[in-house]
């Protein structure tokens, strides 16, 4: 084209409306009695851990009712990014950590992925080396990893932290860490497991004291040993690990999600209906059990099947703890169930510093809730309203998908990079037992 010739060229631009140009959202038509069985899946919580290790053994892992999540993906790609072999099944995953030569995840896959951190442990315990980011704050909270920095200095380890990276080092010879002994200042479930890992293959005894107690540092405790570690005390405050030389593989199941299976079961409280979920430990969720009770609900345990039956809700008071008492992460689904309950119900987070975030969106939908400081006091009202909300975490958004399935209208839930990440299909296990949820965008 010359220099002076105009481009006569034309050029279409189609301008969407904003309101068509959606980020994806649940649709919820809510009103709906929910009636059937729902299975719970394998628990995130605890395989990501698992997953971690892998890095302990030049052995295959082979890990079963592993859930189909964003985050098991992720944890996946991280292995696989230090050499480690990643082989996805169905509802399993194998990892072969003879390749591992990497002892520096990339910043861009551990940004993404909170859990990532996780490889530090074992990194350390089986390389004498790791560099891993912090993995920083989140929506709920800071989320310091002191406890964990603490505890592998207490194993004989060199720890600084640059530019947000956690760089570790085992001097001397071999590059062994020590068993040694370890009092936690909080019962850190992440700290308790990265430092049972770093400690299966040290030199000698580690005392592990003020141990979380959770049901998926006991399922670590569990893979660890099938690996051949010496572990005892795991779900006591004390745990006592022997070092060993090396670590074989070993074929293990995943324990069913805690956190998902009450989270159904409030779906079904929440709607006022009768629904049968597992499998679940039940001593995994004693606390959970015994408030569903509180509330007015009927459970029918049958093996690892819980049949929970509701009509008449009323409020409670409710502060989350460190296991075995309430857990945290049921507390926004557990809330939306309160918001529909008779009476004034309190709910006090004891366990991260900005949990409490969802009592915005459900204002929104007509939940009548007073804030002051950490604790929620939650009047009841007959029915919520449906409208536009949005999960600030994981949890959160589950919370919207509850009150969004009791809701009077349609309900919108964005948010779903968060629900995604820890429950495998949601709208389609509450669809399969009659709710009415639409995937759009
Ligand atoms: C695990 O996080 C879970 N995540 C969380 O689930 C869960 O909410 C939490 O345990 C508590 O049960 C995974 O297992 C991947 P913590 P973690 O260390 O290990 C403080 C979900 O929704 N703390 O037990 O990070 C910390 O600030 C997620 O599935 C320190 O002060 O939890 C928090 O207030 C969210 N210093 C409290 O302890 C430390 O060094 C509990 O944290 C470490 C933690």
């Amino acid at each position: 084209m010359g220099p002076h010739r105009r481009d006569t060229r034309t050029m279409t631009v189609t301008v969407v409306p904003s309101q068509q140009v959606l980020n994806p959202q649940l649709e919820i038509a809510g009103g709906r009695r929910l009636s059937g069985e729902v299975r719970v899946s394998g628990a995130k919580n605890s395989a990501l851990v698992l997953m971690a290790a892998s890095l302990l053994t030049e052995d295959t892992l082979r890990l079963r009712n592993v859930p189909p999540l964003t985050d098991i993906a992720g944890m996946g790609e991280i292995l696989a990014s230090l050499g480690v072999g990643v082989r996805r099944g169905s509802d399993s995953i194998e990892m072969d950590g003879s390749g591992l030569n990497q002892s520096a995840p990339p910043y861009e896959l551990v940004n993404s992925l909170r859990a990532s951190f996780f490889c530090i442990g074992p990194l350390l315990a089986k390389l004498g080396i790791a560099r891993v980011p912090l993995p920083g704050g989140c929506q709920i909270g800071t989320r310091p990893v002191v406890e964990h920095v603490k505890g592998l200095k207490a194993l004989g380890a060199q720890v600084t932290i640059e530019h947000g990276v956690v760089s570790a080092v085992v001097p001397g010879r071999g590059h062994r860490l020590k068993g040694g002994r370890i009092h936690l200042d909080c019962p850190s479930v992440g700290a308790t497991e990265t430092l049972m890992m770093a400690a299966a293959l040290a030199d000698g005894e580690t005392v592990i004291e003020n141990a979380a107690l959770e049901p998926e540092v006991v399922d670590l405790a569990g893979l660890l040993i099938a690996m051949g570690a010496r572990v005892r005390g795991a779900g006591t405050p004390t745990i006592r690990i022997v070092g060993v030389e090396r670590l074989h593989g070993a074929d293990y199941a995943v324990i069913p999600d805690r956190i998902e299976a009450g989270t159904l079961l409030l779906a079904a409280a929440i709607t006022r209906s009768t629904l049968t979920v597992g499998p679940v430990i039940t001593d995994h969720l004693g606390a959970v059990l015994t408030k569903l009770e509180e509330v007015g609900c009927r459970l029918d345990i049958d093996g690892t099947c819980v049949t929970i039956s509701a009509d008449q809700i009323r409020a409670v008071d409710l502060r989350t703890q460190p296991f075995p008492g309430f857990p945290t992460d049921l507390q926004a689904p557990f809330m939306s169930l309160l918001a529909t309950a008779q009476g004034t119900s309190v709910i006090t987070e004891h366990i991260f510093e900005n949990r409490l975030q969802h009592v915005g969106e459900l204002q929104r939908m007509g939940a009548a809730i007073r804030m002051q400081g950490n604790t929620a006091f939650i009047e009841g009202v007959h029915r919520l309203s449906g409208a536009p909300v949005k999960g600030s975490d994981l949890r959160a958004s589950a919370a919207m998908v509850l009150a969004g399935l009791a809701a009077d209208g349609i309900t919108t839930v964005q948010g779903l990079e968060y629900l995604d990440r820890g429950y495998a299909d949601l709208e389609g296990k509450l669809n399969a037992v009659g709710a009415t949820i639409r995937r759009v965008g």
